[in-house]
C-alpha cells in the first residue's frame, strides 16, 4: 500500500477500500458513494462502460472517459462485496457513529438490507432530487438517488441539535464535472451535518473527491479512497483548492476583537 496524501486534516489513499478500510484507526462517521451496479437492465449492458450506462443513454456525452470502477456485479454480488466493505465501516466507527450511503432507485432494498447486514441500525432513506432530471414519456422520472443511512448502536437524542430535512434539492454537476457520477459539493455539506463538528468523516469511493471537498470547506477532518490512479489525482487537486480557499468559506467569521489582536473580554 502506498503512503497516504495528506492535505491539512484530509488524508488521502490510493487503493482498494477492502484493503485500507482494516488499518484504519476510529472514525466518527462514514459518508459515501459506492459503484451502485445497478445500471442496464440486462448482463451484456449491464457489464459496459458506465460512461454509456449513466449518461450516454440519455443523449449526454459522457463528461468524463474514466469509468465507475467496479460497476459491473450483478445484484447478489454487488450485496456481498457491500457487506464485507460495511462490516469495516462499522468496526472503524465510533459507538453512535453516523453511516450514510448513496444508491439509487434499482438497488435501494440491497442497500438497505446490507447496512443492517454488517450491523449497522437502519435509521431512514434521505433523498437527493435532481429538478427535471431524466422525464420519461409516459412514466416517473428517475429524479431522485436516495441514501440508506444507520448508525452503530444506539444514538441519544439532543434536542440542542440542528433538525435535518431529509430531501435534498441540488441540480447534478455540470458540464464542469471531473467524475461520471460526481455529487454536487452544497449536497456533500448537506449530509456532513450529521456529522459531530469534530468527527473524522471516511468516504471508501471517494471519486473525484467531492465529499472530501465539502469536508474541507467546513473545516471537518476528513479520509478517502479511490481505487483509480487518475479518479485520485483529480480528488488530491479538488481538495487541495479547497483547502487554498478555506479561509473564504470559514463557517464563523473572526470576531472583530480577534481580528485586532485583542483579549476577549
Ligand atoms: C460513485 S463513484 C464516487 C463519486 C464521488 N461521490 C464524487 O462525487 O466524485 C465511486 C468511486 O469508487 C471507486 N471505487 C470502486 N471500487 C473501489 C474500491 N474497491 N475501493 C476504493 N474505491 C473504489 C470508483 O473508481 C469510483 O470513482
Amino acid at each position: 500500500m502506498s503512503e497516504p496524501v495528506r492535505i491539512g486534516d484530509a488524508t488521502l489513499y490510493l487503493g482498494d477500500c477492502l484493503e485500507i478500510l482494516p488499518t484504519l484507526g476510529k472514525a466518527g462517521a462514514v459518508i459515501t458513494d459506492p459503484p451502485y451496479s445497478s445500471g442496464g437492465a440486462f448482463r451484456a449492458d449491464r457489464a459496459g462502460s458506465t460512461a454509456k450506462k449513466y449518461m450516454g443513454s440519455y443523449g449526454r456525452p459522457a463528461a468524463v472517459d474514466i469509468d465507475v470502477v467496479g460497476d459491473s456485479r450483478d445484484a447478489n454480488g454487488w450485496a456481498f462485496w457491500a457487506t464485507l466493505w460495511l462490516t469495516q465501516c462499522y468496526r472503524m466507527l465510533e459507538d453512535g457513529g453516523p453511516c450514510v450511503i448513496f444508491s439509487d432507485w434499482r438497488q435501494l432494498p440491497n442497500a438497505t438490507n446490507v447496512l443492517q447486514a454488517a450491523g449497522f441500525v437502519w435509521r431512514g432513506v434521505g433523498v437527493w432530487a435532481k429538478p427535471g432530471y431524466r422525464p420519461m414519456a409516459g412514466r416517473f422520472a428517475h429524479q431522485a438517488e436516495y441514501f440508506p443511512w444507520g448508525t452503530k448502536g444506539a444514538t441519544p437524542w439532543d434536542y440542542t441539535k440542528e433538525c435535518l430535512p431529509g430531501v435534498f434539492d441540488h441540480a447534478a454537476p455540470g458540464k464542469e464535472r471531473e467524475h461520471q457520477t460526481e455529487k454536487p459539493v452544497q449536497l456533500m455539506a448537506d449530509l456532513l451535518k450529521v456529522t459531530a463538528p469534530d468527527a473524522t468523516t471516511v468516504d471508501p469511493f471517494m471519486g473525484g473527491g467531492t465529499t472530501g471537498v465539502a469536508a474541507v470547506q467546513m473545516g471537518r477532518k476528513f479520509i478517502g479512497i479511490e481505487i483509480e490512479p487518475r479518479n485520485f489525482d483529480i480528488a488530491c487537486r479538488r481538495i487541495e483548492q479547497a483547502y487554498a480557499q478555506r479561509p473564504l468559506f470559514a463557517a464563523e467569521p473572526p470576531k472583530p476583537h480577534e481580528q485586532l489582536g485583542l483579549e476577549s473580554a
